[in-house]
């Protein structure tokens, strides 16, 4: 089983950035804590961060086909993001939108995700282990369900 692990804008700069709200972990860290709980799992990880959005579509046209799930922490895109939003549509692949932040206890513009109607479910203001929840309960969610059609 493969599973996504895409992360947004200004997510490269954790361990830098607004420490008080985001944690101390860095990216790589974090990731490296998904790769363990992976591995434990049993099941391979992609991970993924850009900038951009449209790398990020990019990204998810490109791997879609051969993956199962895709976790996914959009930054801002969150926010406004309906570019990345329809790749995620066009996916048809469970998605599990994670936060480290509490985007509900935050400035008003962050309680609203364009992202969480098309998710599956929605992990926020748990910190770096809201990606170990959300790859726990993915994986164990589609272990469960019967193979999806391929394309
Ligand atoms: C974030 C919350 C977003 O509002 C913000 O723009 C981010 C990070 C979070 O993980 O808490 O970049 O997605």
């Amino acid at each position: 089983m493969r599973i996504l692990i895409v992360h947004g804008p200004n997510l490269n700069m954790l361990g830098k950035r607004e420490e008080s709200v985001y944690g101390r972990q860095t990216l790589d860290q974090i990731d490296a804590l998904v790769g363990k709980e992976a591995q434990a799992l049993g099941v391979e990880v992609v991970t993924f961060q850009s900038n951009h959005e449209g790398a990020l579509v990019d990204f998810v046209q490109d791997q879609a086909g051969s993956a199962h799930g895709i976790i996914i922490n959009p930054g801002a895109l969150t926010h406004y993001g309906y570019s990345l939003r329809d790749a995620l549509v066009d996916s048809k692949l469970p998605v599990v939108e994670v936060h480290l932040s509490s985007i509900y206890r935050r400035e008003e513009w962050r309680a609203r995700s364009v992202i969480a109607p098309i998710a599956r479910g929605q992990i926020s203001g748990l910190g770096w282990r809201g990606y170990m929840s959300a790859l726990q309960v993915l994986v164990a969610q589609l272990k469960e369900e019967p193979p999806r059609q391929g394309p």
